[in-house]
């Protein structure tokens, strides 16, 4: 175990990585869905470590296979379901094989999970995590265990995610729980609960572990990252919002990049904004959902805002970080969508001019406000129809947007090869747009300067510049580098010395 000095304050962790025992017990841990449920696996992976099961990815040598779960479209769900189908055939191979799902399903189908698929063993919630070691002891005694309650506090604040991470470059940081805003399609309310934030000390504790051991970037998660709150109970001028959470974070060290995710357009502020702008390390890209460009439909889905608000807190952005990109969610073929309202938000998409945007078509979720309230009544061959020219319309925008990159130069952060070549070197600008370049002498982890040569609509080409700056920044890491190297063997040699001397005294003293 490491000490670390944090603020004047010592703290103790253990490794962030993986430990890889094969004379353990074996869990393999399988995610689907967002960012969130990536670090909740990290959560789940840390608390079963201290509990004697280690980690495996090869799901063949697996004890336990817990697959963590999402509820937010039906085929998310239905993806769920084929493979408990494939780990029913693995449990008839290894009969001690047990099975746990967990996360947002587990808490919406606790029942059916258990009833229809006779193979679960196990069903946790995602604010249940911290008692699996106790469901685990009855599962390995043969019964079956389940807790999905959910809660007003959790936030695994104490909790070091175990990185699971291939690249070790970039890691979530979870700052809140939950969400308070019942857009009325949405399940996360139901099965992830009440918003709560997580204490500021602790997420600087996590991200100062995580600059320790080399990591180079930082996503703050949160459902409305906006909403983000802490109460000093005793002093109300240490409460902390957003904004203020933001540059905390950017102040932890200089070289840590910063990104969040997801902010909401009735929330995101002008100091949020601001504290952009302020600190090189914060990156410029935001992800500002919009569902839909009809202020009638964003309504009925209660977001809170309309396309008018929206669209001036797009103008906001582009004026306070003119370089800044900016993406999007939409969801085609909403309750009582028209071709109108469909038209509106190919008009919004375009005159925001996204960067980049996740498209879905409305998938209704049992209990949400929309399924009691409102008529599924967009056919299925209309949706889809919307959605491919939202699509189209979005591929037309990133391709240009990236042509006007083209001759510009970015600070990358490589995170590893590119898919197609090993030669190649992939990483991210500011803007979380991916660039791919030579390798030359680089590696994962490695800022590089990139000139933008061409692109696609997905990715831009890059080549290398070398420019003096950027060698000089090498050489004094070099130097940097030894002289560390040299203070370390002599401070070993001087506390060998005066242990030595320690050691001669206590002996003269006990003649
Ligand atoms: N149907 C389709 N898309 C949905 N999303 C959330 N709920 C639904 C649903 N019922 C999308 C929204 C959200 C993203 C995470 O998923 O666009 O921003
Ligand atoms: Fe769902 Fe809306 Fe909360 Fe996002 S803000 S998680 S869409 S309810």
């Amino acid at each position: 175990m490491s000490k670390q000095k944090i603020n004047t304050k010592t703290i103790d962790y253990k490794s962030i990585k993986p430990i890889l025992d094969r004379s353990k017990k074996l869990v393999y841990i399988e995610t689907y869905g967002c960012q969130m449920n990536v670090n909740d696996s990290e959560l789940v992976l840390a608390i079963l470590q201290d509990n004697g099961y280690f980690f495996t990815k090869d799901i063949n040598e697996a004890d336990l296979i817990l697959i963590n779960t999402c509820s937010i479209r039906e085929n998310a769900e239905q993806r769920v379901w084929g493979r408990l189908n494939v780990f029913r055939i693995a449990k008839t191979k290894k009969t001690s094989l047990k099975v746990g799902v967990i996360g947002c399903m587990a808490e919406r189908l606790k029942e059916q999970l258990l009833e229809r698929e006779k193979i679960v063993d196990m069903v946790v919630g995602p604010d249940a995590y911290r008692s699996l070691p106790d469901l685990l002891r009855n599962v390995e005694a043969g019964q079956k265990d389940v807790n999905v309650l959910l809660s007003r506090e959790e936030t695994y604040a104490d909790i070091t995610p175990v990185r699971m991470d291939e690249n070790g470059v970039s890691a979530f940081v979870s700052i809140m729980r939950g969400c308070n805003n019942v857009c009325s399609y949405c399940v996360v309310p139901y099965t992830r609960g009440a918003e709560r934030s997580r204490s500021p000390k602790t997420i600087l504790n996590e991200i100062q572990i995580l600059v320790d051991n080399g990591y180079k970037e930082v996503t703050l998660l949160g459902q409305n990252v906006d909403s983000y709150f802490w109460k000093d109970e005793k002093n109300p001028e240490k409460d902390v919002n957003f904004a203020q959470l933001l540059e905390m974070v950017a102040l932890v060290n200089p070289l840590m990049r910063v990104r969040f995710a997801t902010s909401h357009p009735k929330d995101i502020s002008n100091g949020v904004l601001y504290t952009m702008a302020m600190y090189e390390n914060i990156c410029n890209c935001v992800h500002l959902p919009v569902q839909s460009g009809s202020t009638r439909i964003l309504e009925l889905m209660n977001r809170k805002y309309t396309r008018e608000h929206y669209l001036e807190r797009i103008a906001k952005i582009r004026k306070i970080i003119p370089d800044c990109a900016i993406t999007t969610d939409v969801i085609a073929g909403f309750c009582t969508e028209t071709d109108y309202d469909h038209a509106q938000t190919l008009s919004l998409m375009t005159e925001a001019d996204y960067d980049f945007a996740y498209m879905f078509k409305y998938s209704e979720r049992p209990n949400t406000k929309a399924a009691r309230q409102l008529k599924d009544d967009v056919p299925e061959d209309l949706k889809t129809k919307r959605l491919s020219e939202i699509i189209e319309l979005q591929n037309r925008l990133s391709l240009e947007s990236n042509k006007r990159d083209i001759g510009k130069i970015f600070n990358v952060l490589a995170d590893g090869f590119s898919k197609r070549s090993d030669e190649y070197l992939s990483g991210r600008t500011s803007q979380n747009k991916t660039v791919v370049f030579p390798k030359k002498n680089y590696a994962a982890g490695d800022f590089v300067n990139a000139e933008i040569i061409s692109c696609t609509s997905a990715t831009l080409i890059g080549e290398i510049v070398e420019n003096e700056q950027h060698e000089t920044i090498h050489e004094l890491k070099n130097i940097l580098g030894e002289t560390i190297h040299i203070f370390e063997e002599k401070t070993e040699k001087a506390r060998n010395k005066i242990k030595q001397n320690i050691n001669k005294t206590t002996k003269k003293w006990k003649q």
